[in-house]
């Protein structure tokens, strides 16, 4: 039998899900929600939703929806709601999905306290949470998870991940990012707290408090965690008022890890290129730049190779909403295996790749590099909340 899932914030990003979503097998009715009427509209009308939704099902906010019996929630707000409304989310009894990353905000000890109460919320109500993060199935991602599995890395050495994101990449401009983010109902009530409440006590905005694009890949990878940071910032270059209240441009930050390895973290957004991306190294074998590599020789690897399938089903169904083949989606082809993952997980009972404890994992190694860049380098002890099991 199918699910219900309600889709809670449709704006840039959050719109770019919902004909994957609705045209998952596994989903049989879907409700819309958002504080902005005309965005529920662009799908509420369409042709190919009259199967699965019913005008009963529009919400103008997370309040009503969450009075509903959808079972299953898709959070994809403002990057600073998506903490506290998964709470509220699961406080209702809904199982949750949430954008990336955990929650940004300035402060850091704020961060992991919200961390701390999703992990909480998670274990009191048995509800599943998952973090949508891009990179964890980007194709050299599952490669290389599966590369891990079979043990063909020996003993991990190394690993690096970056998120360069420049202020004024031509193709997304963060400034552009920000101006839409902050014009809807939800941003300019924001725009007034983040003023009052961080930036007029000094507490600023920071790379490495978005870090799920650049921690994710070494993480899973490594199946390790971040134990122990040294990071160092670098001040703006430009005057840019994108800066404003940017406590660094850049940040990067070593981490040892669990596993006695060592990772390298960048969170840039000041640079002249742009990717999210990983490289692990291992005694036996290492991945870089799309080539799995060993004393044996160098394998060069296509997003195709590099992909896990997806059932037939589910790939004719995605194919037949998107009208051709190429129904990945954006950020690598991602979204279709984030919308599938939660699916199938809330289908069938079970517990999705990147849960609660994955995904406070990744946030809480950016908390801390940002905590130790502002003591201009101090090793920090990182937190960590454990595994599911325990
Ligand atoms: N690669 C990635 O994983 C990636 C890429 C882009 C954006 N994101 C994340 O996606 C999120 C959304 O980005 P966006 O550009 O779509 O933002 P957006 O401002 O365009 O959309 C957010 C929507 O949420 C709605 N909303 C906010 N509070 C609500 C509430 N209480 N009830 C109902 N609706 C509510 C707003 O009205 C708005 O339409 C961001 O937080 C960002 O972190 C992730």
């Amino acid at each position: 039998m199918g699910i219900s899932i309600g889709l809670v914030g449709l704006g840039s990003f959050g719109g770019q899900f919902a004909d994957l979503f609705m045209s998952h097998p596994l989903v049989d009715r879907v409700a819309l929600c958002d504080r902005e009427p005309e965005r529920i509209r662009a799908f509420a009308d369409k042709e190919s939703w009259k199967g699965k939704f019913n005008r009963r099902d529009a919400y103008a906010s997370l309040e009503d929806i969450c009075k509903s019996d959808v079972q299953a929630l898709v959070v994809i707000t403002q990057h600073w709601l998506h903490a506290p409304q998964c709470v509220q989310a699961m406080e209702a009894g809904k199982h949750v999905y949430s954008a990336v990353p955990v929650i940004t905000i300035p402060d850091g000890d704020e961060t992991l306290e919200w961390c701390n109460r999703l992990v909480r919320t998670v274990r009191q109500t048995g509800l599943h949470y998952m973090l949508g993060e891009t990179t964890y199935y980007h194709p050299q991602a599952m490669y290389c998870r599966r590369k891990a599995a079979e043990g063909a890395f020996g003993e991990f050495t190394y690993a690096e991940g970056e998120y360069f994101h420049g202020y004024d990449r031509p193709d997304c401009d963060l400034r552009d990012v920000y101006r839409k983010r902050y014009a809807s109902k939800a941003g300019q009530e924001w725009a007034g707290i983040i003023r009052e409440r961080y930036f007029q006590k000094g507490i600023l905005e920071s790379p490495m408090h978005y870090p799920t694009h650049s921690t994710s890949g070494p993480i899973s990878v490594m199946n390790a965690r971040a134990v122990k940071v040294s990071a160092f910032g670098q001040k703006p270059c430009s005057s840019d008022p994108y800066f404003d209240h940017q406590s660094f441009g850049n940040e990067t930050a070593l981490f040892q890890m669990s596993n006695g390895s060592t990772m390298r973290i960048c969170e840039h957004r000041e640079c002249s290129v742009g990717r999210e991306t990983f490289r692990v190294y291992g005694t036996k074998g290492s991945f870089e730049n799309n080539c799995w590599k060993s004393y044996a020789g160098e394998v060069s690897l296509s997003a195709k190779e590099m992909r896990d399938p997806l059932p037939p089903e589910v790939a004719e169904a995605f194919a037949k909403a998107a009208g051709h083949e190429q129904f990945y989606g954006g950020h690598e082809g991602s979204h279709a295996y984030l919308v599938h993952e939660f699916v199938d997980a809330i289908a069938h009972e079970r517990r999705p790749a990147v849960n609660v404890w994955q995904a406070v994992r990744y946030m809480a190694a950016g908390v801390m590099a940002h905590k130790s860049a502002l003591r201009n380098g101090e090793p920090l002890d990182v937190p960590d909340w454990g595994d599911p099991s325990k």
